[in-house]
């Protein structure tokens, strides 16, 4: 098994094992079925990511698993290779792989030795508990920012492409679009020869805001429908779509519909990033190839809201606390068995106008994170800025930045039968682990921090890290 990896005859086995470590960080733990062994299957089918030979390789079979594997050797046998492909031009794509093939072994040696290389001094040196290996994303998130170029398509028109909302529930793809758009953002490339990765500015929410107001009607077809153009006029336009088949193409869209613009046409969208809010694993949601979109609630005003200390934790003296409208199943059972019924375990469907939102999160030991009409809800990211413990309750739900911050150290997680049982399991927790959980919380607040234009390690750098973790699992033949 391990020739059919390549790794280079003088590796060790003591090498090795990090090596492995490594597999699972990239690869994220989680395929949509639990059950599977993502180790296990992808090294018996093949599919490990980091070729550190240069020989050729050998062209993949198609997915066998549930994988789903992007295409490392997509180009060799597409034939639809533009013939006009000049020799510069393939000078300049592949010192973009060697490149990657260079920040691979950066991240490798940095699991092994436990530190980093850097050229330059290092603002934030993460460690802990709460990443899955902080040596990795360290050197990871060092490599994103020395070398990662990101084409943004000029494709289009406003509103539906280059603009988005940029407050209220969705606003995380406005200001995503807007801040790889605003061309000041280090990673934007100057030409789409320098990229490694390509980004379709086309904002969902303002499709279904634009061409179904008023809504009549929410059937899905015409918003697939201007999605797929778009993205047939890319790939028509361009030569970059064809040359992985969109494995290293990303959208971002934080609607509830955003997944299923790209089901029209399987084919086409089989290796394409996904970044979504709506990270639902049980309606196709692939956490190897998609990455999983904090949701977050920006006021009208416009002010991006930053962690805050909250209460010390001897001084939370709400047990669990959740405050909002009956969306969903999910919810619906919460109301069910707890609204206004228990004093420490606070649940309201709105809040009485007496009473402080943010001050209740900062009292509370715990927050209740219950999925609405889909999955993701912006109290994940409320409560790690309020300081309170998030208790995500929710089904299929793939969480942000899941193949580098280890969730458990820092939040709980209740599926929708256990709702019932809220209180038992909450009192359940003793001080000590309680105490950790919180830290964990405290830690990982700049992870949610949103600034513009962004800053390192803050939520856009770890979007921007998952899309860069997807892609360093891509290689581009010639
Ligand atoms: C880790 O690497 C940094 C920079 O490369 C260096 O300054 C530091 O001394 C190293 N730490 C250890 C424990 O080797
Ligand atoms: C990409 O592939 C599509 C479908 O096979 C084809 O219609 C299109 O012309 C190709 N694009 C380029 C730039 O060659
Ligand atoms: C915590 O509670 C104590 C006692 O009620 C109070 O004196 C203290 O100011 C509180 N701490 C904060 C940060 O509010
Ligand atoms: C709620 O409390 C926070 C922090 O104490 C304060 O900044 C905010 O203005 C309060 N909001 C309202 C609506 O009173
Ligand atoms: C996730 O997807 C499943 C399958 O379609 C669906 O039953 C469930 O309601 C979804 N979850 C949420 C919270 O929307």
């Amino acid at each position: 098994m391990a020739s059919s990896l390549e790794f280079p005859h003088k590796l060790s086995f003591f090498l090795l094992l990090p090596f492995f470590l490594l597999l699972l960080l990239l690869l994220c733990f989680f395929p949509p079925n639990d059950q599977i062994n993502p180790f296990s299957s992808i090294l018996s089918k093949n599919l490990f990511p980091f070729h550190s030979s240069k020989q050729p390789q050998p062209p993949l079979s198609p997915p066998q698993s549930t994988l789903q594997f992007p295409p490392t050797t997509a180009t060799a046998t597409a034939p639809s290779q533009p013939q006009d492909y000049s020799s510069t031009r393939k000078k300049k794509s592949e010192m973009i792989e060697e490149g990657l093939a260079e920040a691979r072994a950066a991240i490798r040696l940095a699991i092994v030795t436990r530190n980093y290389t850097s050229e330059k001094e290092e603002s934030f040196i993460p460690r802990g508990r709460v990443y899955r290996n902080a040596y990795a994303f360290h050197q990871s998130h060092i490599e994103m920012k020395k070398r990662l170029k990101i084409w943004t398509y000029k494709e289009g028109e406003q509103p539906l492409v280059h603009d988005g909302p940029m407050k209220h529930i969705y606003s995380i793809e406005g200001h995503f679009i807007d801040e790889m758009d605003s061309g000041k953002s280090p990673f934007s490339a100057h030409e789409p020869e320098e990229a490694q990765v390509f980004f379709l500015p086309i904002s969902i929410v303002y499709i279904v805001d634009y061409i179904y107001k008023p809504i009549t009607t929410y059937a899905r077809d015409r918003l697939v429908r201007i999605f797929t153009d778009y993205v047939r006029v890319v790939a028509n336009k361009y030569p970059y779509w064809n040359r992985t088949r969109g494995a290293d193409h990303f959208m971002v869209s934080c609607h509830d519909w955003a997944p299923e613009v790209t089901k029209e046409d399987p084919n086409l969208f089989k290796y394409f990033i996904r970044v979504l809010c709506n990270a639902n694993t049980s309606e196709g949601f692939n956490p190897m190839r998609d990455a999983s979109l904090p949701e977050i609630n920006l006021p009208p005003t416009f002010h991006l809201n930053l962690p805050r200390l909250g209460q010390p934790p001897q001084n939370r003296s709400i047990l669990a606390f959740f405050a909002g409208g009956a969306h969903g199943f999910i919810r619906h059972i919460l109301m069910q068995h707890w609204k206004d019924k228990d004093h420490e375990i606070q649940v309201h469907e709105y809040l009485p106008p007496s009473q402080n939102y943010t001050e209740l999160i900062d009292r509370s030991k715990f927050c209740l994170c219950p999925s609405g009409y889909e999955v993701a809800s912006p109290r994940l990211v409320e409560a790690i800025h309020g300081g309170c413990v998030p208790v995500v309750i929710s089904d299929y739900y793939s969480l942000p930045f899941d193949d580098v911050l280890d969730w458990s150290k820092f939040s709980m997680r209740i599926p929708s039968e256990r709702i019932p049982e809220i209180k038992t399991i909450l009192r359940g927790v003793s001080m000590k682990k309680y105490l950790k959980l919180q830290r964990g919380v405290m830690k990982v607040q700049r992870h949610f921090e949103i600034h513009r234009p962004a800053k390192a390690f803050d939520m856009f750098h770890m979007v921007l890290h998952s899309v860069w973790l997807r892609r360093l699992n891509v290689k581009l033949t010639h």
